[in-house]
């Protein structure tokens, strides 16, 4: 998968003096339907998530709280995002290496996934993504 297929996606922000509220829905703002909702938090600072790639599996990641970096890798090019609104999500495809860095004190960092946790469905070695990327 192309690294152009990740984009930011603007969610829609319903703005209210009582408080902003956002919405995702499943195969409208996402082009998956969401089977499982995780999320970082207590990330200490200077501490460094993902370091992965995912056959078969897209996400969204949002900013919910703070702010922190994502860099994409498809084997070719790589591009850093810095994720610090709760109304924009990053739209990640599979094939794609991600690290996840420079968390603010205090931020949540949640992800929307189109499958079930599955160890069977992780890069953890970016050597095999890459051997992997060239066989296709
Ligand atoms: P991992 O995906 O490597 O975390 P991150 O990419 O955020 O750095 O997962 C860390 C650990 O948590 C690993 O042992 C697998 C486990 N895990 C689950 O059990 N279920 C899940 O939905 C996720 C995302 C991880």
């Amino acid at each position: 998968m192309n690294i152009k297929n990740c984009k930011i996606v603007n969610l829609p922000k319903i703005q209210d003096p009582r408080g902003n509220l956002t919405f995702i829905e499943g195969g409208n703002h996402v082009p998956f339907d969401i089977k499982r909702v995780y999320y970082l938090y207590d990330v200490p600072g200077g501490a460094e998530r993902g370091g992965h790639a995912h056959k078969e599996l897209s996400q969204l990641i949002v900013a919910m709280s703070g702010s922190f970096d994502v860099l994409l890798d498809d084997g070719a090019q790589k591009i850093k995002f810095h994720l610090n609104r709760s109304y924009n999500g990053l739209y990640v495809c599979p094939m794609i290496w991600r690290e996840l860095d420079n968390f603010s004190s205090g931020s949540v960092c949640m992800v929307l996934a189109s499958n079930y946790y599955d160890e069977s469905d992780y890069y953890r070695i970016y050597n095999d993504f890459i051997k992997d990327l060239k066989k296709k």
